[in-house]
């Protein structure tokens, strides 16, 4: 089990990363609204006392200089943590000023997330007190709507569907169309996209189609906590992408992971708003401080709050 002390550092690493992101917010350079982002998360990881290694970070060590997968961090023997980060999700967001860009993290102990490689990922994800898999990866789109309309006592019509808005999901938007279903597009930030089906809050009932295999790991980790339920498999492109997965232990291209092969035991999640969002509000500057909001969960705590901050300047 995590150390419950973990959350409050957890969330400090999400929030801090957050601000540094935010001063890039809306000027129109994802690269560095990118890179101040995972410069403040590795210093404040490096602060901790921990024996923390990257698994989902910003690629291999060969193309990126920091927070690479593998990369250790911290400043103590103890306990030997797993990292996944996405420093900011959705970069293009923040450098637009658009909502829902957030800067992740999630945590777990040694060897309990999966090392995924910087891939593509099919997704699927539906929130919780639903039966066991009642919508499939496997299953087409509109059966999956069917079904889940049934268990959740609801006409189609007011079931809703949240996916990427790209020209590989056009047959699973004109599916979804056909049948009534109401569509919820995102430009960017797969990982909010696959929790709104979790929360109450958001009108998302299902989240599906193919993002980042990095970003399915961390959204994974936040469903885990809610009790939701995600599938997914790996899209593996070419011989490149075959290598990487290799190099991190892969063998089976075609396997269907469930949230428990992706996240094993305890994990603790944070996003913090760069941008305000529906997950979260972004980083607010007032006088000499800055207030940030974090969707802070711990899974074996039962613990899930947007927890408020306030730093000093
Ligand atoms: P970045 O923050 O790295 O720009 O990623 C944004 C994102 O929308 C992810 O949330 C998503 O998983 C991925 O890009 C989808 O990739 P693509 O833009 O190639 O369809």
């Amino acid at each position: 089990m995590l150390d419950p002390k973990l959350l409050d550092q957890i969330i400090d690493v999400a929030a801090v990363a957050a601000y540094k992101s935010s001063l890039f917010k809306g000027k129109g350079d994802k690269n560095a609204a990118d890179q101040a982002a995972v410069d403040a998360m590795r210093t404040q990881l490096n602060s901790m006392r921990i024996n923390g290694k990257v698994v989902i970070g910003e690629g291999e060590m060969d193309e990126a200089p920091m927070l690479y997968i593998g990369e250790t961090l911290g400043k103590s023997d103890h306990p030997k943590i797993d990292i996944a980060v996405d420093p900011l999700d959705g970069t293009t967001l923040a450098a637009n000023n658009q909502p829902n860009a957030i800067s992740v993290i999630s945590i777990s102990e040694e060897g309990m997330l999966l090392q995924a490689p910087d891939t593509y990922m099919d997704k699927i994800s539906v929130g919780p007190n639903l039966p066991n898999n009642i919508v499939d990866l496997d299953e087409n789109i509109k059966n999956n709507i069917k079904n889940l309309a049934i268990a959740k006592k609801k006409n189609i019509e007011d079931i809703c569907v949240c996916l990427l808005e790209r020209e590989r999901h056009n047959h699973l938007i004109e599916d979804a169309k056909s049948l009534g279903a109401k569509l919820k597009l995102i430009s960017d930030g797969d990982v909010a996209g696959s929790i709104f089906s979790s929360l109450k809050t958001s009108e998302v009932d299902m989240y599906l189609g193919i993002g980042g295999a990095p970003e399915g790991v961390l959204a994974a980790s936040a469903i885990k906590c809610l009790g939701g339920q995600f599938q997914a498999r790996l899209k593996i492109q070419d011989d490149n992408e075959i290598k990487r997965a290799t190099n991190l232990g892969i063998q089976d291209f075609d396997k269907k992971y469930y949230l428990d092969d992706l996240v094993k035991g305890d994990v603790i999640f944070c996003a913090s708003g760069v941008t305000d969002g529906e997950l979260v509000s972004g980083v607010k500057l007032k006088d000499k401080e800055y207030e940030t909001e974090t969707f802070a969960l711990h899974y074996s705590q039962k613990f899930f709050k947007k927890v408020k901050k306030t730093y000093q300047l």
